[in-house]
């Protein structure tokens, strides 16, 4: 559906390690392979493969960490993945990564975080607003790639979001998020949770998340991966600002999440891939759709699970029979649930009114 395409589309859960180019990754392995840090042909055929389980990508996270930890690399990464969302007509994107530490390379997590903002500046086929600074207020010099000052160029909006691997500490989650109130100035919008879901408690994370709310960063949550209710409810009574899947959820949890309205970032082919939703009838994306709950279509992992936002939006179209006009309007709600400001917001909605127009919407 080449619409799907053309409309603007907001992205708001992306994992940047998630989203890197298969050629790019195969490449970053062939040179470990040449200089024989890793055998290349076995990470080939993990790389490859469709279809994992929960359990397999998170095995190929790791050997992608295992390629992707050096610096020029993150910048690298950060600026393909910010080109590709681009292509598709991504005019926000809210990228997420998960700063870490590796002493052997002198990395830190900031330095790893500079890495990405690095990799932001060095876009060159888009103009990239990636500072909170200029939101309502003029551009300054460090706020944009400064590309194409007086030119036609695309413009998109990157934002991002530090996440909590759950492997981590509350002390490691606590620096996490000190590091992403220190970055506010550079782009740094709030706080995930992500990483293995059968791995740590809710408990060792809840410190610095009330931590980060208390500082007035916004808070996103991976919630419900896998069926542990204790959890789902203690996240929920915690009302983030947004949640991730809300796949294993059952009828009190539906009822409270309905009630505190908090909206949910959908990952179709991403729930459907790791076989977390049996298949897409059975989706929930149809009630919350249908009852109006707030949700934001999302990739996730576009690397990994072979797909785009644009195709997203297709799936979700085509599998629940949504047309154009409805799918523009769902796009278009997204930036209600962005967590920049109103300045940022404004220029959306303006965005989001010319392309109405435009293409007849
Ligand atoms: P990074 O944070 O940029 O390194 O992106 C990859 C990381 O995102 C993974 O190691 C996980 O911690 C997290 N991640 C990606 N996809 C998922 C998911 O579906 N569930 C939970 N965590 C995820
Ligand atoms: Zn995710």
């Amino acid at each position: 559906m080449e619409w799907c395409l053309t409309m603007p589309k907001i992205e708001l859960h992306a994992h940047l390690n998630g989203s890197i180019r298969d050629s790019t990754l195969l490449g970053l392995a062939k040179a470990l392979g040449d200089e024989g840090k890793i055998v290349f042909s076995e990470f080939e055929h993990v790389i490859l493969k469709h279809d994992r389980s929960l359990r397999e990508v998170f095995k190929l996270f790791d050997l992608i960490h295992l390629v992707t930890t050096d610096h020029e690399i993150v910048s690298r990464i950060t600026k393909e993945v910010v080109e590709d969302f681009a292509a598709e007509n991504v005019v926000y994107l809210e990228l997420r990564t998960t700063p870490k530490r590796n002493d052997l390379i002198g990395m830190s997590k900031r330095s790893y975080t500079e890495a990405v903002v690095n990799g932001l500046r060095a876009v060159r086929t888009v103009d990239v607003d990636f500072s909170s600074c200029t939101a309502g207020g003029p551009p300054t010099p460090d706020c944009r790639n400064n590309s194409c000052a007086g030119t036609a160029k695309k413009k998109i909006y990157v934002r991002l979001l530090l996440s909590i691997d759950r492997r981590e500490s509350t002390e490691a989650a606590i620096e996490t998020v000190k590091l992403a109130l220190d970055m506010r100035n550079l782009g740094v919008m709030g706080v995930d949770l992500s990483g293995n879901p059968i791995i740590g408690e809710w408990g060792t994370f809840l410190p610095a998340l009330k931590f980060a709310r208390e500082q007035g960063l916004p808070v996103t949550l991976h919630c419900g991966e896998v069926p542990n209710m204790e959890e789902i409810q203690g996240m929920l009574d915690f009302i983030p600002e947004r949640i991730g899947h809300a796949c294993f959820f059952g009828e009190e949890e539906w009822k409270k999440l309905k009630s505190t309205k908090i909206p949910v970032e959908i990952c179709l082919t991403s729930n459907i891939q790791t076989n977390s939703i049996s298949s897409l009838e059975v989706h929930h994306f149809e009630d919350l759709y249908r009852s109006k709950h707030p949700i934001v279509l999302c990739t996730d992992d576009a690397g990994v699970f072979s797909t785009s936002l644009s195709k997203e939006y297709s799936l979700a179209s085509s599998a629940f029979g949504i047309g154009k006009k409805e799918m523009f309007h769902l796009a278009r709600n997204a930036i209600d649930f962005i967590f920049a400001g109103d300045g940022v917001k404004k220029a959306l909605t303006h965005t989001f009114d010319s392309a109405a127009k435009k293409l007849d919407l």
